[in-house]
């Protein structure tokens, strides 16, 4: 099995990621988050909000809607750019203009191309109630534009100075020629953005676009993404899109393979957005800087990373096999332990990322005064952290299923705890177990988790 086998097995195993309305045969490039993988999304997008919003003064937040006057689209310039033949490679996945190939086959690998198709990335729909006078709108190809034809109402709303930023989080949607490696090319998927407004000079974009890059890289290692996973890839002009002066991405590396691939982009988009939207609304949509006394187009340094492609990556990037000797017991139970050999998997997870931070068992599901103790401690837990209630099978295959789910602390109430108030907390990278005191058990994860 490859990687992409393992993580799909696992996350379905699990409740992490299923195919989208499979019960129906499915639909390609869509997928639904279970009850685990939507806690691990949430968490992904309260570290991007954090990180972003709330430790810089000079970046705002925006929601803006999924669906925007099809103006914004022409103005953006996503209909007529996506709107070529395209051929696209079956090996690589690079995509080309038929138009502008020379020779057989993919220019880059030479791998098998697909049919040509007229092919439009934008979504459509159909808005309004009356047959006929439906009116074709779109769904957002990026999350971008809803934050760019709002430049000047942040502008007068709040008191944001150049340089100055609009983060956004929210879906976008592709007609992906060939969907597929789980979520990585999806046909809905989720964004987390920055547009960041700079003055109009060189040096300024330059200083700019290093700073978020280097914060974007930061957040990923802060959360555990192993340094050699990461590395940054420069775009060849050729491959640059319509909107870029410049593009980098940030690329993780598929475990056990030395395949490198895209998990967010960081542009220098220039004037493009801000240009287009002022000619196609007519709004003026220039910047006055009272410092300077000067009026201009702000130029956009953009990071665009995909949150599904983040929880792929930091799901692959935790998962691991470890050879261990069974010591699932608590270390309260006297009884020795067959040393007998087996291999684990365990998701080594940030605690951060982790969905449930802490899983409670009482040793015996039969015994009333163990499950209650136990509710009793989920209880005063749940106040702080997600935490999940176990009383089910051998504690041994408990541990596998909250090291598969990638929680950081298992605490078992036993026999022990009814005499002693202490309970037996268990880590899952090291599997190491101790007791510890019931009064000291939240300081005791507050240092561990936060
Ligand atoms: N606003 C710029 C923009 O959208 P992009 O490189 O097309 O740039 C940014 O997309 C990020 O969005 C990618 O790096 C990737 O993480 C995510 N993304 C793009 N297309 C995707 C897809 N079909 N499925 C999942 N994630 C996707």
């Amino acid at each position: 099995m490859d990687i992409f086998e393992k993580i799909g097995s696992l996350a379905k195993r699990r409740g992490f990621i299923y195919p989208g309305s499979e019960i129906y045969g499915g639909l390609a490039g869509t997928w639904d988050y279970g009850p685990l993988g939507v806690e691990l999304k949430r968490n992904i997008k309260e570290q991007f909000w954090k990180t972003i919003v709330q430790n810089h003064e000079n970046v705002v937040g925006l929601d803006a809607a999924i669906m925007m006057n099809p103006k914004a689209w022409e103005a953006s310039g996503h209909l007529e750019a996506f709107s070529d033949p395209l051929v696209e490679c079956k090996k690589c996945h690079h995509r080309f203009r038929e138009d502008e190939l020379k020779g057989e086959g993919c220019p880059d690998c030479k791998g098998g191309l697909t049919e040509p198709k007229q092919f439009n990335l934008m979504v459509e729909a159909l808005l309004g109630v009356i047959e006929g006078e439906k009116q074709k709108v779109y769904l957002r190809g990026e999350i971008t534009q809803g934050v760019h034809v709002n430049f000047k109402q942040v502008l007068n709303s709040t008191r944001v100075k150049i340089p100055f930023g609009i983060a956004q989080i929210g879906k976008a949607f592709r007609n992906e020629i060939t969907p597929g490696g789980l979520t990585y090319r999806s046909r809905e998927f989720e964004q987390m953005e920055l547009q960041f407004y700079v003055s109009p000079e060189d040096d300024e974009a330059n200083k700019w676009m290093e700073y978020w890059k280097g914060q974007r890289r930061e957040w990923y290692l802060s959360l555990g993404m192993k340094e050699n996973n990461l590395r940054f890839r420069e775009h060849a002009p050729n491959e640059r899109a319509h909107y870029a002066r410049a593009a980098f991405d940030i690329e993780f590396r598929i475990p056990e393979t030395d395949e490198w691939k895209e998990m967010e982009g960081i542009h220098h988009r220039g004037e493009w957005d801000l240009s287009r939207h002022e000619k196609f609304s007519k709004e003026d949509l220039t910047y006055f800087d009272e410092e300077k006394k000067e009026r201009f187009i702000p130029w956009v340094i953009e990071t665009s990373g995909g949150v599904d492609r983040a929880a792929l990556f930091f799901l692959m990037n935790a998962y691991t096999e470890e050879k261990v000797t069974d010591n699932t017991q608590p270390t309260t139970d006297n009884k020795k332990q067959a040393a007998k050999e087996e291999t684990r998997v365990v998701l080594k997870l940030h605690p951060k990322l982790a969905p449930y931070k802490v899983a409670i068992f009482p040793l015996l599901a039969n015994k009333p005064e163990l499950v209650e103790k136990a509710q009793s401690i989920h209880d005063m837990l749940k106040k702080s952290w997600m935490v999940v209630f176990d009383a089910r099978g051998n504690i041994g295959k408990r541990y596998r299923a909250q090291d598969e789910a990638g929680t950081p602390f298992c605490v078992t109430i036993d026999f022990d705890t009814m005499e002693d108030d202490s309970v037996t907390i268990r880590d899952r990278d090291t599997m190491k177990q101790e007791r510890i005191e019931i009064e000291k058990l939240e300081e005791y994860l507050k240092k561990k988790l936060e």
